[in-house]
């Protein structure tokens, strides 16, 4: 593992960063008093309720709770772990990311050049296929195939040559443990238990998986004849995640123009064998099912999906996963189409055998989301019973109630009930009741979190905030989170709301902590400062009250000392002079 970010630096992107510019970019924003606003971009509506307020550096949306700063934006609408978020962030402002030292086992080649190393592992492959000896040999069977050197470059695909270490000797001649290291994590090698080191790839046809942004992250490589496994893949790495990468979606987005479409196939071999018959938007799950990360990924391109699985059983099984992982995506506007291939043929075998015009004719001609939903499910349950009846409807609800378009539910809840023979509207009250979309949770405001949002919305009131240490040993909820604010406000007293809570994104206060930075106070500007202040002294006194209760059930069980004797009249005569109304 590389080291952790450095607090400072992650601090210093967001103060350079401009989160109404970052969002702006990415869903136009329009100005609406201090603050700008726009619909959502993480649920669907019609009225905008998603607000960026400049000063907090924060995005909050008042109908699904999304809430965040700039990093935790690029985290959600662009699909980014979190370093990848901070990376990203950082190549806009020609920042390198620097790496805390002594934090994990130390390797001097850093994360970094974990890309450079994939790249120029694939370039060795690409160069093995024009020169290696046996490239006679490889260019017949990928002739044979039906690509030609265009798509080949296109798609970056190489050769893996027999032996054990070809790979191994070119990217580490020199026996370098940390590069052997480094190279083993990456699974471009392998070691035996003997210690023994070797090429994870040999005597294959490799094709390069590329992230979103076109660095290589793993490796397909496939048999040249009628070895097991016929695909062997690379394992999951710091680099590549199977769930979240999709085989060919950067080589899609190099396309010039508006993607209209993109087209879910089962393997590498499609997605290539179908560019080369220029149908150029073609993506692949990597050897796993469609998961709710890829259709989300996937909608973010393009308004429409076209699944396309074999016609084999094991087809129709991908299918049918595919729409449940497709459900929670589904927002206004978009369309997800079903096209089933004769059995035995993939996309493959059918482009080459009718033609780019004929498999054309097919995605046109695919098969709705509503279509194949019911299609789908009265195989499963007979309609005609009532035991299937029932059954149908409580499954069709179930999986109905995770869409977030209100169209698609509509429109599914009307078929539902027409094929039940029921009226619309129970079924649709039926679906409406199990649905369980989010809404933000009323919150209740004690005066601590009331202490802590407005300390959060304003960073100044630190200010104004008198320092009582002392509270730290009050058992209130709380406490320990609002006099670490006013530290970390003490040391840096020019964080914004970002910020600060930037610090305890790892932590479990981070939930209450994004919450309360959104909390509607509903003050006047003018007020805050006293509302704040008189907030603060409300807790002290729940803390002084507390102090007092336990001198007294001290006091009945063994003698008060002499200070603590002392220490209660004060605290009789402190709480006195103060309004009786203490905080709840
Ligand atoms: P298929 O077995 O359908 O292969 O696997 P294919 O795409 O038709 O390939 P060719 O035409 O025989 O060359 C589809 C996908 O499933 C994964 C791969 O991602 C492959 O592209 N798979 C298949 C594996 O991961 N391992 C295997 O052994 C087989
Ligand atoms: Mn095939």
């Amino acid at each position: 593992m590389a080291g952790q970010i450095p607090r400072q630096f992650i601090d210093e992107l967001l103060a350079r960063t401009d989160i109404v510019e970052l969002i702006d970019q990415r869903v136009p924003l329009k100005k609406a008093g201090r603050n700008y606003a726009a619909c959502c971009p993480f649920h669907s509506e019609k009225s905008p309720s998603f607000t960026v307020s400049p000063d907090k550096q924060f995005y909050h949306c008042f109908g699904c709770g999304a809430h965040g700063n700039a990093i935790s934006f690029m985290m959600e609408f662009e699909q980014l772990e979190f370093v990848e978020a901070i990376e990203e962030l950082a190549q806009q402002h020609h920042l390198e990311v620097p790496r805390e030292q002594g934090a994990g086992p130390k390797r001097p080649a850093a994360q970094a050049d974990d890309y450079h190393l994939m790249q120029q592992a694939a370039e060795f492959y690409q160069q093995q296929l024009q020169s290696h000896p046996n490239a006679g040999m490889v260019q017949q069977y990928v002739a044979k195939r039906g690509l030609s050197s265009k798509t080949l470059a296109d798609f970056a695909i190489g050769y893996a040559p027999d032996g054990w270490d070809n790979l191994l000797k070119r990217l580490s001649p020199t026996n370098h443990k940390a590069l052997r290291d480094q190279l083993f994590e990456l699974r471009l090698i392998n070691r035996n238990d003997n210690g023994r080191e070797y090429d994870f790839f040999r005597e294959r046809l490799m094709f390069p998986i590329r992230d979103k942004r076109g660095r290589v992250i793993a490796f397909g490589g496939r048999v040249l004849g009628d070895g097991t496994p016929k695909y062997l893949n690379s394992p999951e790495s710091r680099l590549f995640h199977k769930g979240r990468e999709l085989y060919g979606l950067y080589e899609v987005r190099q396309q010039p123009g508006h993607v209209e479409q993109i087209l879910v196939v089962e393997g590498y071999m499609d997605v290539v064998a179908l560019a080369e018959h220029d149908i150029r938007f073609a993506v692949a799950c990597l050897g796993t099912a469609t998961t709710s990360d890829h259709m989300h990924t996937l909608f973010r391109y393009t308004p429409k999906v076209v699944c396309c699985y074999d016609g084999d059983r094991a087809g129709r099984d991908a299918a049918w996963r595919a729409l449940q992982s497709a459900l929670p995506q589904l927002k206004d506007g978009v369309e997800l189409n079903f096209v089933f291939l004769p059995d035995g043929e993939d996309p493959d075998s059918l482009v080459q055998k009718e033609g780019k015009d004929a498999f054309l004719q097919r995605i046109a001609s695919a098969m709705p989301l509503n279509q194949y939903f019911f299609e789908h499910l009265v195989q499963e349950f007979d309609p005609a019973t009532d035991a299937g009846k029932s059954a149908l409807s409580v499954k069709a609800a179930e999986l109905i109630k995770q869409i977030p378009s209100e169209f698609y539910r509509d429109s599914l809840s009307d078929k539902l009930a027409n094929l039940l023979g029921k009226p619309r509207e129970r079924t649709k009250a039926a679906v409406n009741r199990a649905s369980n979309r989010v809404k933000p949770a009323a919150m209740k405001i004690t005066p601590m979190r009331r202490a802590i949002g407005l300390l959060l919305q304003y960073p100044n009131l630190a200010n104004v905030m008198p320092d009582a240490p002392e509270l730290g040993e009050a058992n209130i909820p709380g406490i320990g989170l609002l006099l670490a604010l006013q530290q970390r406000l003490q040391q840096q007293p020019d964080l914004t709301t970002a910020q600060l809570i930037e610090q305890w994104r790892d932590l479990p206060e981070h939930s209450i902590l994004m919450t309360l930075a959104a909390w509607d106070h509903q003050i006047e500007p003018e007020q805050l400062s006293q509302e704040f202040v008189d907030t603060f002294h409300s807790i002290e006194d729940q803390y002084l009250q507390q102090r007092l209760e336990a001198l007294e059930r001290k006091d009945k069980l063994q003698q008060l000392s002499k200070a603590e004797w002392h220490e209660y009249k004060l605290l009789l005569q402190a709480l006195k002079s103060k309004k009786p109304k203490l905080a709840n």
